[in-house]
C-alpha cells in the first residue's frame, strides 16, 4: 500500500472515498489531530451513518469496550488495568517471557529451519496473555481461529455476509467461553487479570459482565495478531539488511531501536477508524457529523514532512516519533508488553541462530487490510548450540 499512500499524501491528503463512503486521512499531522480530538472524532464507530450492525446485542460487549469508548467512560475503563500494563509491572514478566521464547525455540532450533510466524511470533503473545488473563494457554488454536475471524475486514471481503455470520458465531462462542469463567472468578478470586477486571470497582461501581467480557475478548484478540505481525515484520525488515544481524544480536539497545523502526516502517496496525460527532474542517475539507474517518497510521509513519527518507528502513533512526501504537487517550495499552515480547523473542532467536534467511518468496498477507503482516514466514539458519 506504500506507493498508494505516498501518492495520496501529496494528491489528496484528506479525501472522501465515494465507494467506501469514508474519509481517508494520510498525513502525520492530520492523523494526530484526529486521534487527539476525541470530542470531534469518536471511537464509537457504530454511530457512523454508514454502519448497520447485524445484531446489536451480540456485538455490544465489543462496541462498548475500551477501544470503542470515549471519555469519560473510556477513562473509567482504562483505570481498571492501567497499572497492570505499565512498563514496570510488565518488566517483571521478562524472565518468564524469555522462558517461553526459549521453549518455543527449543522445539525448532535443531532443525535449522522454522516458521517464524507459526512457531514463535504467533504462540508467544498468546501464551503470555492467556496466562495473564488466567485462561488455559492450551486453548490457543481456538483463540487463533477466533482472532482471525474477528479481525477479518468485512468491508474488503468478497462475501461480507458470510464473514458477518462467522463473526456472530465467534462472539457467541467467546461469550460461552468467558461467561462461566467470569462468574467463577467473582465467586472465588484468583491471582489473574480476569479476577482483577471482574472485581475492581473504579469510582465505586464494578464492571458489568458485559464490560468484563468485552475486555477479555479485546485483550485476547487485540494484542495477539498485532504482536505476531510485529515479530514477523521485523524478520522481513532484517532480511533486507542481513549485514545488520551481528550488531542486532550483540547489542540489545540496537535491537530495541530497530524494533521501533519496524513499527514505523511496517506498522502492524495500518489504519484506525473514527466517526465525526460534529462538522469539522480538516485541510480545507468539511467532514460532516456522522461521517466515518479512517486515519492511515501506515501512511503517517512514512510522511516525508516528519521522517527523512521515510521509505528507507533505518534501524538507527533517531528521533523516531512513529505513531504505530496510536496517539492520545487510546494509545495502546499493551505497548510495553508488545515491546518486551518483541525484544525478547527476537533477541533469543538472534542469540541462538545465525545466518538467518527467509526462504519463501510467496508470503501470504494477513486477511485484513487494516493490518500489515504475513501468515507464514519460513526461515533457514544455523543453530549456534
Ligand atoms: C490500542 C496497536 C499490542 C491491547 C491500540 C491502538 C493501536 C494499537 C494503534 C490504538 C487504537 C485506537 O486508537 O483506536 C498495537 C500494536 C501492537 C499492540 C501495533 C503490537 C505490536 C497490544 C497488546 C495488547 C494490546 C500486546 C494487550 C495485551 C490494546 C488495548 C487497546 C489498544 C486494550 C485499547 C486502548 C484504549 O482504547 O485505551 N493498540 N497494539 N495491544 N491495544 Fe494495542
Amino acid at each position: 500500500p506504500f506507493d498508494w499512500y505516498r501518492e495520496m499524501r501529496t494528491e489528496a491528503p484528506v479525501r472522501y472515498d465515494d465507494d467506501r463512503q469514508v474519509w481517508d486521512v494520510f498525513r502525520y499531522d492530520d492523523t494526530k489531530r484526529v486521534l487527539a480530538d476525541t470530542e470531534s472524532f469518536s471511537s464509537d464507530v457504530a454511530r457512523a451513518d454508514v454502519f448497520e450492525f447485524p445484531d446489536e446485542d451480540l456485538f455490544r460487549p465489543l462496541q462498548r469496550s475500551i477501544l470503542r469508548s470515549d471519555p469519560p467512560r473510556h477513562t473509567w475503563l482504562r483505570d481498571v488495568v492501567d497499572d497492570q500494563f505499565q512498563p514496570g509491572a510488565i518488566g517483571a514478566l521478562a524472565p518468564h517471557v524469555r522462558e517461553i521464547a526459549d521453549e518455543l525455540l527449543d522445539e525448532r532450533l535443531a532443525d535449522g529451519e522454522m516458521d517464524v510466524v507459526e512457531d514463535l511470533a504467533y504462540p508467544l503473545p498468546v501464551i503470555v496473555i492467556a496466562e495473564l488473563l488466567g485462561v488455559p494457554a492450551d486453548d490457543r488454536d481456538r483463540f487463533k481461529q477466533w482472532s482471525d475471524v474477528l479481525v477479518a475486514d468485512v468491508s474488503a471481503a468478497a462475501d461480507p455476509q458470510t464473514i458477518i455470520e462467522r463473526q456472530e458465531e465467534t462472539i457467541r462462542e467467546l461469550r460461552a467461553y468467558f461467561e462461566d469463567l467470569i462468574k467463577q472468578r467473582r465467586a472465588i478470586p484468583e491471582d489473574d487479570l480476569i479476577t482483577h477486571i471482574a472485581t475492581t470497582d473504579p469510582d465505586g461501581h464494578r464492571l458489568t459482565d458485559e464490560d468484563v467480557l468485552g475486555y477479555c475478548i479485546l485483550l485476547l484478540v487485540a494484542g495477539n495478531v498485532t504482536t505476531t505481525n510485529l515479530i514477523g515484520n521485523a524478520i522481513r525488515c532484517f532480511d533486507e539488511r542481513p549485514e545488520l544481524y551481528d550488531e542486532l544480536a550483540a547489542d540489545r539497545d540496537v535491537l530495541a531501536a530497530a524494533i521501533e523502526e519496524v513499527l514505523r516502517y511496517r506498522s502492524p496496525v495500518q489504519a484506525l477508524s473514527r466517526v465525526a460527532t460534529t462538522d469539522v474542517e480538516l485541510r480545507g475539507e468539511t467532514i460532516e457529523s456522522g461521517d466515518l474517518v479512517v486515519t492511515w497510521l501506515g501512511s503517517a509513519n512514512r510522511d516525508e514532512s516528519q521522517f527523512d527518507d521515510p521509505d528507507e528502513f533505518q534501524p538507527e533512526r533517531r528521533p523516531n516519533q512513529h505513531i504505530a501504537f496510536g496517539h492520545g487517550v487510546h494509545f495502546c495499552l499493551g505497548a510495553p508488553l508488545a515491546r518486551l515480547e518483541a525484544r525478547i523473542s527476537l533477541g533469543r532467536l538472534l542469540d541462538r541462530a545465525e545466518g538467518i534467511q527467509c526462504v519463501a518468496e510467496e508470503r501470504p498477507p494477513v486477511s485484513s487490510s487494516f493490518l500489515h503482516g504475513v501468515e507464514q514466514l519460513p526461515i533457514r539458519f544455523e543453530s549456534v548450540e
